[in-house]
């Protein structure tokens, strides 16, 4: 006699949630004939129809695909009591009641799977939790949102940002609220995911500081072109000073970097390790059928008996201040003693200029320049002092630039 089906519960019929009940029903019968049980949705809770508690009672696995925080949590911690494996891909949940979850999942010994949180279809958090589970890892760097790869990357060919925007709304890559991709926030929600899963901390959304990109100009990228780097939007999870630093940021990469040639809404993570020098993963990292495979895989992952929630946590401290290599832009008057005013405030806060390009524009001139690393505090204090001078014409501008070229 044939097993009886695999009974999966579905939550959320948005983008992913459609995406998934079509992908489901297509792949059913490949997924019995190597796995000798057929998924099949036993019921699907929208904000109009079905009822939670006969979901729960008549399922195997509750996927969870509403996004947010209630009443996705309340659901899923409900799934993980009654004994049901969970499969989630929700961010905003994971980066910040990962740790309950966590330890919900552990002491009822039930599965909790969420590939699709983080990178779309890129299997990263399986790559973190399973193949590099013994690789002590140093540092992670990530491009881990598609909304805003893409609108720097359609930028570059000379789009305006708001048409950019709109066509990854158009194409299903942006969140509903996308101040959350263009601020950095959705990224920085996987990188505390990340960070979690490859040094065993827990990281709060709360703890990872972001920047996005909406202050960015397209003169910033010209240059980029110009001087052969490439901007992107990186969130790191890194070993620093002995404790841990995760941040999310634009970034200067030179074009030897493995994250550099990522365009689109691709999504990439490079894995830094002594013991494995780089592995970088890449693929589409948003949309809707996209994350939909993710889910599905994490479903056979749970089917086949894969893998536990992470292990209860370690404490590695959260450094905030770090160095990094700054690209600086800014427009001054263009006469005597002005360039020297800036370098000798930027030598006060130890910034060290690695080269300089200055170009006139009427009676201003603009100044861009490059500096070894420094301790962004050391930079913000002497960007604060270059902008209080009354020759500068605008505010300044800062980002900073990943020097890693792997080559
Ligand atoms: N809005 C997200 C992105 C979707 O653009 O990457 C995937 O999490």
């Amino acid at each position: 006699m044939p097993d009886a089906d695999f009974k999966v519960g579905l939550l959320g019929h948005g983008t992913v949630g459609s995406a998934f009940a079509e992908l489901l029903g297509e792949r059913a019968a490949e997924i019995e004939r190597f796995n000798g049980r057929k998924p099949v949705i036993s019921g699907v809770l929208t904000r109009t129809q079905g009822d939670f508690e006969e979901i729960l009672a008549g399922c195997d696995l509750l996927v969870e695909l509403i996004g947010g925080i209630e009443p996705a949590r309340g659901y899923v911690l409900a799934a993980l009591r009654a004994g049901k494996h969970v499969v989630s891909a929700n961010k905003q949940l994971l980066s910040q009641y990962g740790e309950e979850l966590f330890e919900t999942a552990r002491e009822r010994d039930v599965r909790l799977r969420f590939e699709a949180a983080v990178g779309g279809a890129v299997p990263v958090v399986r790559l973190l939790e399973e193949s590099l589970s013994a690789t002590p890892i140093e540092r992670i760097h990530g491009i881990v949102n598609g909304t805003t790869n893409f609108i720097l990357t359609e930028m570059a060919q000379g789009s305006s940002y708001a048409q950019a925007l709109a066509d990854a709304q158009s194409k299903g890559y942006a969140e509903a609220d996308p101040s959350d991709d263009v601020s950095g926030r959705d990224a920085a929600a996987k990188m505390a995911i990340l960070a979690r899963l490859a040094f065993g901390t827990p990281v709060h959304l709360n703890d990872v500081p972001y920047e996005g990109i909406e202050h960015l100009h397209g003169e910033d990228l010209e240059y980029a072109r110009e001087l052969g780097l490439g901007l992107r939007l990186i969130g790191t999870a890194e070993r620093r000073d002995g404790g841990l630093s995760v941040r999310v940021h634009p970034a200067f990469l030179y074009p030897g970097h493995p994250l550099a040639s990522v365009s689109g809404a691709f999504n990439a993570v490079t894995v830094e390790s002594e013991t494995i020098t780089e592995i970088t993963i890449s693929g589409p990292g948003a949309g809707g059928r996209q994350t939909a495979s993710a889910v599905l895989g994490d479903v056979v992952s749970v089917m086949t008996g894969g893998a536990r929630p992470p292990a209860p946590p370690l404490a590695l401290r959260l450094v905030k201040d770090v160095e990094s290599a700054f690209y600086l832009h800014m427009e001054v008057a263009d006469r005597p003693g002005v360039l020297a005013a800036v370098t000798k405030v930027l030598g006060e806060q130890g910034v060290s200029i690695k080269s300089v390009v200055q170009r006139g524009i009427g009676e201003n001139a603009r100044l861009v320049m490059v500096t070894h690393p420094v301790l962004e505090s050391s930079l913000r204090t002497a960007m604060d002092e270059v902008g209080a001078f009354e020759f500068v014409r605008s505010t300044p501008r800062s980002i900073r630039v990943i020097e890693e070229e792997f080559t």
